[in-house]
């Protein structure tokens, strides 16, 4: 694809040569990322971040990505603070907003709605999550994440092992990242769920009929076993006609550490694209994971930054500046240890 002035809004429209050149700029701004050299190729840029659904990660690391990289952020989040709130459509909020930015990062709670902003915007849009149609930032900073923790790199993760585990139907991250995946050869699918809350049937279709193997079943155990990657994932209970119906679902996957201990490959890695559900009745991975080693929640979330700030660099056609834009930072950054 060329990433210059393009809408982001699915991953089908990547190939592995984007993928190629998108980690190796995401490779170059970890340092920026990290606060350690300042980088301004974004000087005078301006980003619309529009969040219409609840978000920490993703509303947060768009933003400090487009200020990390010298451009500044205006933001509306919730129906209730915008005009949508006395009935504009998304084409005219589009089409107005996209006249005040240069780019826009966009999350609704609707499938689809995310391409009639960009339908009716004058500048690129990027999708935040269309309710439970895709996100494909998400899913481009997990695989960034699996092929530095297994250390793999684009030739050489073909055959991979993934259990994806919890709510497949309404959890856009796994949608987007099965497609992403797909486009390497031999995957092998464990998508574990409850009955009601199978992977898409159109998803496992495309998997299935791009050479994948795709096992689908309800046991857990049976699941993780001998997989490289568990990709633990959250209900969504915001997706469900009413609460009470989610409730009936938490904690059916919940992996603590002896399960881990007991049933996974002690290699494997325990990947969650978060918010995690903390609450005692869930816990899809357990607070008693929280200092293992083969639990990579947290350096997958800091891996948001530097593939979300190579997104932005890339579709505004700034990343052959990166190089020459590059510069010590002005004061001394001391992280706490935890
Ligand atoms: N992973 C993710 O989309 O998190 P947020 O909902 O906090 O943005």
């Amino acid at each position: 694809m060329q990433f210059h002035g393009s809408h982001i809004l699915s991953v089908e429209q990547f190939g592995l040569t984007d993928l190629s050149v998108l980690f190796q700029n995401a490779a170059k701004l970890e340092p920026v990322a990290r606060g350690e050299l300042a980088c301004n190729v974004l000087d005078g840029a301006l980003l619309g971040n529009l969040f219409f659904e609840p978000s920490t990660r993703t509303r947060m690391s768009f933003d400090a990505a487009f200020c990390r990289l010298g451009g500044r952020v205006c933001d509306t989040t919730g129906f209730q603070f915008s005009s949508m709130a006395k009935g504009e459509s998304n084409h005219d909020a589009s089409r107005v907003i996209s006249g005040y930015v240069d780019i826009m990062v966009v999350r609704h709670p609707q499938m689809g709605s995310v391409k009639e902003f960009a339908d009716a915007s004058l500048v690129p849009v990027i999708n935040a999550g269309d309710g439970p149609g895709e996100h494909p930032s998400q899913a481009l900073l997990d695989l960034y994440t699996m092929l530095k923790e297994l250390k793999r790199d684009l030739t050489t993760i073909n055959g991979l092992r993934v259990a994806m585990v919890g709510d497949l139907r309404f959890g856009r991250t796994v949608h987007s990242l099965a497609k992403l995946l797909s486009l390497f050869k031999g995957i092998h699918f464990h998508l574990v769920s409850p009955a009601e809350l199978r992977m898409p049937a159109d998803i496992v279709d495309f998997l299935r009929a791009r050479g994948h193997t795709v096992k689908e079943t309800t046991d857990l155990i049976a699941g993780v076993a001998n997989c490289e990657v568990i990709y633990a994932t959250r209900i969504q209970e915001e997706r469900f006609e009413s609460v009470d119906e989610a409730q009936r679902f938490k904690g059916s996957y919940a992996i603590n550490r002896a399960f881990f201990d007991h049933y996974c490959d002690p290699k494997a890695i325990l990947m969650h694209p978060l918010p995690r559900d903390n609450r005692s009745e869930s816990c899809e991975l357990n607070n008693d994971l929280n200092n293992h080693s083969q639990l990579a929640i947290f350096r997958q979330t800091d891996n948001g930054i530097v593939v979300r700030m190579a997104m932005f660099a890339l579709v505004m056609g700034m990343q052959d500046q990166i190089d020459a834009s590059l510069r010590p930072v002005g004061f001394k950054k001391k992280l706490i240890a935890v």
